[in-house]
This record gives structure tokens, C-alpha cells and sequence, in this order.
């Protein structure tokens, strides 16, 4: 089974430099390895001085580079359905802005260089595939789109073409934009199936996961912990956080030895908070990371672990549990505090917000009658409990006062 891991991580910090490390360390397992760059800032040629472009080209034995783009995905994979999304983004009309609430923001086409990860990956061409992703803000938002806009094209798009021929003069008149033809809706529905099974493929924890490049200083740590959070709501897999440029214990002098303590500290909270994690640090060379060479030392001195390839720390994210009288949905949020936290009840689904960032959960069928009844927020794990009627011990106090709420992690009911 092939094997996907994506690496991100705040601008400049050495993505770049790991991913590319990993890359070469995977090749001389003589694993057959694509480098992939899905940052529109591609730099997978800088790194190793020579030409990549959109077709995969061999780097070294067994080393393959790709630098992807994603609008080119989009003209030459989909173009009804890319013609078809323009005209809806550049719909004006009164309802527009209904439309777009949801709709993907800019920069939405990178998600085609995902679609593409995903074909090369059941090509089976290539065993591992290693991602050089953007960094974390434009990541996390690309990482939250297959899940919305399936959600999205399963609301709006009643999928099917008989639907929209009901639909279309209806939506056009209400709406006052272009909804998609028959042709573009077939494209449609198939990018529908791609997304869905986009997802599962990166959120299967037996081939996809994350790992986050950092270094050890306040605002990258502070990015760094909300970004395992933020993707924990999303239910991806973390499993590998590097500290790059950790200075050498040699390093002399007053200037250096401050930098030292200051490192220090946050190494220490970097190796608290994602102990559940494999943490590697990565010395500050000398000289840049640049060239096979360097990128091989990386490869040869740090990563060393034998199971590197493994998925190497399985959580459950999302699960839910039985409790008396109904059942508690549990979300994974590592570091989420009070006041970050907001959970809504949408008709169907659920919606929980963590500071920008927000999902909408499909509840089962057997909780849609149901509100949340109690929210609670402890050990980094999100609980919100629905109280079934019939189910035994009806819990008549939470019943009672149940209803849609905020958070309200100090256990008592969640305010409407
Ligand atoms: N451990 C290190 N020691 C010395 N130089 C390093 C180290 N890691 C990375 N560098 C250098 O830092 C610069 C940034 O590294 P890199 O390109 O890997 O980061 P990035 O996170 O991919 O950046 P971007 O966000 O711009 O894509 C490069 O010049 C690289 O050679
Ligand atoms: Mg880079």
C-alpha cells in the first residue's frame, strides 16, 4: 500500500529542506518516491539545482520531482466544470452572497493539486508520495476543502442532472446567477466522487498523514500548536514534527548563548505539547540546505528512525461514545481553550468552530431530532452530548434544558 505524507509548516522555516530530506532518504531505501510541490511558490528545483516542471522528472535513482499547478489541472481535467465555477463565482445577483458564504475562497484551484496527489497516488506508479505543501494558513484552507465542498455540492447540487433541470430556471431566477448546464454538471459530479474519495484517502490513517516543519521560537510555536489543532478539527493525522535550526550546543559567544536560552524554552514546550507525536530537532547547519549533499545529511543524520515511513501516531479524532440516555460525539482538539470553541446546531449538522476555522458535521440519522445537550471541553478533547428520547434513563435534567449551545468547558450547560 502506498503512502502519502504531507508537510507543511510556517513560511521559510525549512519545509523545503525536510520534505526533500525525507524524499532522498526514501529513494536510498530504493522506494520508488515522488517529490511532489503543491506550493505555488514551488522551490523542489532550488533544492536540488535542476528543472522540474508539471510532468515528473527523475531526479536521482529512484527520486522522481513534480511541481505541480493547479490551474492547469483544472483547464485540462475539468474544464466544464471550471467554466461552470467561474461564472458562479462571478455571479452579483441578490442571492450571490448566500452562494459564496460557502463557496470556496480563492485560491480554491490548489485543491486540484490535491485531486492530482490523489490519481498518482492510485496510479500506483510511485510508492511514497511526499508533499511540499504552502505554508499552514493557505495549507489549512486547502485541507478543509474536500470535506466542504462535498458538503457544499451535496446541498446545492442536488446531484444529478434531472434535478437540475428542475432546478436551473428556478436557482437562476432566485439566485440570480448561471447554475451549471448537463455537461458541466457531469463534471461536477464527478469532481463530487474525486472529492469524496480525496477524503478518505487523506484521512485514512493507514496512508495519509501530516507532518509539521517549525522552529523554536514564540510565534512559529504558538502557529505550530494551533495548526495541530486546526487540523485535528479536520481529522487529519499528525505524526512528525521537526524543529529545524536548533543551535549547536558549541555555539559560542553572548549573542549566540542568548539565542540558545531562548531556544531552549520553546524546545522544551514544543517537546511538551506534542509528546504524542515523534519530534525530531534538526542542528543549524553552518550553510544553507542546498544540493543532494546537504539534503543527503539531513537524511543520513536525523532521520533515522526505522518506522520514518510508518504512520507513526494513530489518534482517533473523531468518535463517539454511549453515555446514559443518549450518545457523546468526542473531537479531537489538542490545546483548544475556552472562548476558542463554538458549537451550532444547522438543521442536519452540526457546525463547531475553533477560532476561523470551522466544519460541519453530518449528524447520524438517529440524533437529528436531537440537540446538544451538554458541551464540554476537557484534555484537549471536545464532548457534546445528545440525549436520545426512549434511550434508557432519559437523563431528564439535561433533557430538559437541552438546546443548541456554546461551549461552556466549565461543565455547565451551553448557552443558547
Ligand atoms: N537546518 C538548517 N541550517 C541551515 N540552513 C537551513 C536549515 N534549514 C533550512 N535552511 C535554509 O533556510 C532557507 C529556507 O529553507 P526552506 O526553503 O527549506 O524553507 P521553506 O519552509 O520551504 O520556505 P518557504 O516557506 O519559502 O517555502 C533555505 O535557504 C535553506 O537552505
Ligand atoms: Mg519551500
Amino acid at each position: 500500500m502506498g503512502r502519502i505524507i504531507l508537510f507543511t509548516g510556517k513560511g521559510g522555516v525549512g519545509k523545503t529542506s525536510v520534505v526533500s530530506a525525507h524524499a532522498v532518504k526514501s529513494a536510498r531505501e530504493g522506494v520508488k518516491t515522488l517529490l511532489v510541490s503543491a506550493d505555488m511558490a514551488h522551490n523542489i528545483g532550488d533544492i536540488f539545482e535542476m528543472r522540474i516542471g508539471h510532468q515528473p522528472v527523475r531526479i536521482s535513482e529512484n527520486l522522481y520531482g513534480l511541481e505541480l499547478d493547479p490551474d492547469r489541472i483544472l483547464r485540462e481535467e475539468f474544464p466544464d466544470a471550471a467554466a461552470a465555477f467561474r461564472k458562479l463565482m462571478q455571479g452579483s445577483g441578490a442571492g450571490a452572497a448566500e452562494l459564496t458564504e460557502y463557496f470556496p475562497l480563492p485560491g480554491f484551484e490548489n485543491l486540484f493539486s490535491l485531486l492530482a496527489v490523489a490519481k498518482l497516488y492510485r496510479s500506483g506508479e510511485y510508492d511514497r508520495i511526499l508533499v511540499d505543501c504552502a505554508p499552514v494558513g493557505e495549507t489549512l484552507s486547502l485541507l478543509k476543502l474536500p470535506e466542504l465542498l462535498s458538503w457544499y455540492m451535496e446541498k446545492f447540487f442536488p446531484v444529478g442532472k434531472t434535478m437540475v433541470r428542475f432546478l436551473k430556471p428556478l436557482a437562476d431566477r432566485r439566485y440570480q446567477v448561471e447554475l451549471p448546464d448537463g455537461r458541466a454538471m457531469d463534471d461536477i459530479g464527478e469532481m463530487h466522487q474525486e472529492l469524496l474519495k480525496l477524503q478518505d484517502l487523506l484521512k485514512d490513517p493507514a496512508a495519509s498523514s501530516v507532518r509539521l516543519v517549525c522552529m523554536p521560537e514564540k510565534m512559529i510555536v504558538e502557529e505550530t500548536k494551533r495548526c495541530f489543532m486546526y487540523l485535528s478539527l479536520y481529522r487529519y493525522q499528525l505524526d512528525g514534527v521537526f524543529i529545524n535550526r536548533v543551535l549547536p550546543e558549541q555555539a559560542e559567544g553572548a549573542f549566540l548563548g542568548g539565542w540558545r536560552e531562548t531556544q531552549r524554552q520553546y524546545l522544551e514546550e514544543l517537546h511538551r505539547v506534542f509528546r504524542e507525536v515523534p519530534v525530531r530537532e534538526i542542528p543549524w547547519y553552518p550553510e544553507e540546505v542546498r544540493g543532494m549533499a546537504a539534503v543527503g545529511r539531513i537524511a543520513g543524520e536525523i532521520l533515522t528512525d526505522p518506522d520514518l515511513f510508518e504512520v507513526r501516531a494513530r489518534k482517533e479524532n473523531e468518535y463517539y461514545t454511549e453515555i446514559p440516555g443518549g450518545y457523546q460525539l468526542c473531537l479531537r482538539l489538542p490545546g483548544a481553550e475556552k472562548g476558542q470553541v463554538q458549537v451550532r446546531r444547522f438543521s442536519r449538522d452540526l457546525d463547531v468552530s475553533v477560532d476561523n476555522y470551522s466544519r460541519r458535521i453530518p449528524l447520524p440519522d438517529s440524533l437529528r431530532g436531537t440537540e446538544p445537550a451538554e458541551i464540554l471541553l476537557e484534555d484537549g478533547i471536545l464532548k457534546i452530548s445528545f440525549f436520545v428520547a426512549g434511550k434508557e434513563a432519559a437523563a431528564d435534567a439535561a433533557g430538559a434544558s437541552a438546546r443548541s449551545g456554546t461551549l461552556d468547558p466549565a461543565g455547565e450547560r451551553g448557552q443558547a
